[in-house]
C-alpha cells in the first residue's frame, strides 16, 4: 500500500507539514463489507471553523454498518439516495488538531480531542466540527475518548437525562452487551439502580461485570419473564412492539427508545417511535425517543466519568485499518463486547 505523500499544505494553520494524502477505509457503494477497501486518498481540507484531527483512534458502532449498507433506506435521504455522499467510513474520533481552518477555532493545533468526524474517522486524518467535539481529558487515552462521540453520548442522553434515573430504582438494559448498552448499564449502575442487562446467553458475564445485578439472554427469556415494574426501560437492542414494553414499566416508568434492528429494510424499526409518540399520550407512563447528536457538552461529561473512573469504555479489541473489514464483519455476527476501535 502507498504511503501518505509528506508534501505540506499551505492554506490552514499547522505547525507541521502534513500530508496531502492517507490511508482510509473507504467505500463508494452501499453494500457489506465487501465494499470496504483500505486505500491511500487525498487528505481532507478543514474548512474555515473546521479542523484537521490526526486521528489516533476511532470507535466502531452499528451506525457505521448503516453508513456501510445504507438500510434502512429511510436513512439515505441523509446518507445519499444512489450512492454514499461520504465515503470514508466511521464517525467516532479520538487525536489531535493538527491543523486548523481559517476563522474562529477553539482549539489550537497540538489540542487532544474526541468526538466525532465529519469527513469519516477510518483514516488517518480526518475534518471535524469544533461542536462535535470536546478536550480530552489528560487521564483519558485516544482509545477510551474514541468510544465516546457517539455510543457514550447516547447512553449519556439515556440514562443522565431522559432516564431521570434514582437510586434503587429497577432499570432495564435491552441491548445491555454493545457498544451503547455497555455504558448504559454502567451510568445506571452507578446512578444507584437496580440493573437488569438483557443480551445474548454468551455475553451474560460480560454485562454482569459492567454492573447489572440480573442479566438475561433474549433468546430463552421473554420479556414478560423479567419481573415487570421497571422504572426506565432502555431499549437499544432488538425490536419489541411498543405496547410489550410499556406493559413491562411502573405505572410511572419511562420507556426511552435508543434504537434497535429488524425492523425491516424500509424504516428499520423506526416506526415504533412514531407509535410511542402516540401512546404516550394515552398512559401516565413515559414513552419517548431520540435520535441522538454529538455536542461538546455531552462529550465532555463522558469525558469527566471516564477520567475519574466512574465509567470504563468496554473495548472488545483494537485493529488497525487493515483490520476494519474483519472487525465490521465481526460486528454483523455478533461477536463483539462492548465495541471495537480502530488504530489507524
Ligand atoms: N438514537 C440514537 O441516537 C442512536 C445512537 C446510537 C445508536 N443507535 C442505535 O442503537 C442500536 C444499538 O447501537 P450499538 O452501537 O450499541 O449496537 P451494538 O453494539 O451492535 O449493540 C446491539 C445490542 O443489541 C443486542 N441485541 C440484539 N438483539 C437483541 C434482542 N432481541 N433483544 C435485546 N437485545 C438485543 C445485542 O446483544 P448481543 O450482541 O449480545 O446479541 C447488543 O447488546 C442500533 O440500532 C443503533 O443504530 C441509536
Amino acid at each position: 500500500m502507498a504511503q501518505a505523500s509528506d508534501d505540506p499544505i499551505p492554506t490552514v494553520t499547522a505547525y507541521q507539514p502534513v500530508p496531502l494524502a492517507m490511508r482510509a477505509a473507504v467505500r463508494r457503494a452501499y453494500g457489506g463489507p465487501d465494499q470496504v477497501t483500505i486505500e491511500t486518498v487525498p487528505r481532507p481540507e478543514p474548512g474555515a471553523g473546521e479542523v484537521l484531527v490526526r486521528v489516533r483512534a476511532a470507535g466502531l458502532d452499528r451506525a457505521t454498518l448503516h453508513l456501510l449498507t445504507g438500510l434502512p433506506y429511510l436513512a439515505r435521504l441523509a446518507l445519499g439516495v444512489r450512492r454514499p455522499t461520504r465515503a470514508i467510513l466511521g464517525q467516532q474520533v479520538a487525536g489531535e488538531v493538527v491543523a486548523v481552518g481559517a476563522g474562529d477555532v477553539p482549539f489550537a493545533v497540538g489540542a487532544r480531542v474526541f468526538g466525532t468526524a465529519a469527513s469519516g474517522s477510518f483514516a488517518e486524518y480526518a475534518v471535524a466540527t469544533p461542536a462535535r467535539l470536546a478536550a480530552t481529558p489528560a487521564e483519558v487515552t485516544d482509545i477510551d475518548a474514541a468510544t465516546i462521540g457517539v455510543s457514550g453520548v447516547t447512553a449519556g442522553e439515556a440514562v443522565l437525562r431522559r432516564g431521570q434515573v434514582q437510586a434503587g430504582q429497577r432499570v432495564l438494559v435491552l441491548g445491555a452487551s454493545g457498544a451503547v448498552g455497555s455504558f448504559a448499564v454502567q451510568l445506571a449502575a452507578h446512578l444507584g439502580a437496580q440493573v437488569t442487562g438483557v443480551c445474548s446467553g454468551a455475553k451474560l458475564e460480560f454485562v454482569r461485570g459492567l454492573g447489572a445485578r440480573h442479566v438475561a439472554d433474549y433468546r430463552t427469556t421473554a420479556l414478560a419473564d423479567l419481573g415487570g415494574g421497571f422504572d426506565l426501560i432502555v431499549d437499544i437492542g432488538g425490536n419489541r412492539r411498543v405496547s410489550v414494553l410499556r406493559a413491562a414499566l411502573a405505572p410511572a416508568g419511562r420507556l426511552v427508545i435508543v434504537g434497535g434492528e429488524g425492523g425491516g429494510p424500509m424504516l428499520g424499526g423506526i416506526q415504533r417511535n412514531l407509535v410511542a409518540s402516540v401512546a404516550d399520550r394515552f398512559t401516565a407512563r413515559h414513552l419517548e425517543w431520540f435520535f441522538g447528536e454529538t455536542t461538546t457538552a455531552g462529550c465532555a461529561e463522558l469525558g469527566s466519568l471516564i477520567a475519574e473512573g466512574t465509567v470504563s469504555p468496554a473495548i472488545d479489541r483494537r485493529v488497525g485499518l487493515d483490520g476494519v473489514v474483519g472487525v465490521i464483519e465481526a460486528m454483523q455476527r455478533g461477536e463483539l463486547r462492548g465495541q471495537a476501535v480502530v488504530v489507524p
